[in-house]
């Protein structure tokens, strides 16, 4: 089973993407809010069912829920507003982090956690230290989001399909990142060699401050790391 902790849009969007790849035959939404995972959880099957999916997705208020849990993926706490740092939201979202581990803990201690929340990396460094867990039971998500990002950057500016470009992002899910421009290649043959070195700084520098960027525009990223959890869910569950 895998357990999505906060049903707000990211949320919902990790379990849109999780039961469209059939990464499990069950999916959990929790969420403290009332109504909001029960309701996505009914809209989500909705779609399912027309899809021909048989993967349930259950809605739920109760923590005892995510009992049997493979995966735990922590979306809960608040979102970058406008004109905000993700690092701006430490201290709002550190205390419920706090919370939601502590029931991890008590109902999910087999589980691997996948922290979403932001700051991410100071929150998946308090997941790590509240929890107990070994260091690889947890796996926070945030350069894989960077790595969809800079990927849509590289196709951009060289007109080669998507599907051609291997790509790395690390280092911290912020203004930091390290976009790696030198372990790049598109259809095989290194980004260096097709694209100016002005180019690929204006690119690196692009990934960087992009969700910002959609921030402003539609309030909340949304799809991309919606879908960037299920990648990494799926890499979990099947050891990839
Ligand atoms: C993002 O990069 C806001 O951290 C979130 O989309």
């Amino acid at each position: 089973m895998i357990t999505i902790i906060g049903s707000g849009k990211v949320g919902g969007a990790a379990a849109l993407f999780t039961a469209l790849k059939r990464l499990d035959k069950e999916i959990l939404l929790l969420d403290v809010v009332k109504g909001l995972p029960q309701g996505e959880a009914m809209d989500l099957n909705h779609m399912l069912s027309e899809h021909g999916i048989d993967v349930n997705i259950r809605g739920s208020n109760d923590y005892s829920d995510m009992k049997g849990s493979d995966v735990v993926v922590i979306v809960a706490g608040s979102g970058r507003k406008p004109g905000m740092t993700r690092m701006d939201l430490l201290k709002i979202n550190a205390g419920i982090v706090k919370d939601v581990v502590e029931n991890i803990k008590k109902f999910a201690k087999d589980s691997i956690i996948v922290p979403v929340t932001n700051p991410l990396d100071p929150m998946t460094h308090i997941v790590y230290k509240v929890s107990g867990f070994k260091r690889n039971r947890i796996c926070g998500m945030g350069n894989m989001l960077d790595l969809s990002r800079f990927k849509q950057f590289i196709h951009e500016a060289t007109g080669h399909s998507r599907d051609s470009v291997q790509a790395m992002v690390i280092g911290e899910h912020g203004e930091n990142m390290l976009p790696l421009a030198r372990f790049t290649s598109v259809s095989g043959i290194p980004l260096s060699s097709i694209l100016p070195q002005s180019k690929l700084e204006e690119i690196v520098k692009s990934t960087r401050e992009v969700a910002a960027k959609v921030i402003e525009l539609k309030d909340a990223t949304v799809h991309a790391p919606g879908n960037a959890i299920a990648t990494i869910v799926g890499a979990i569950l099947r050891d990839e």
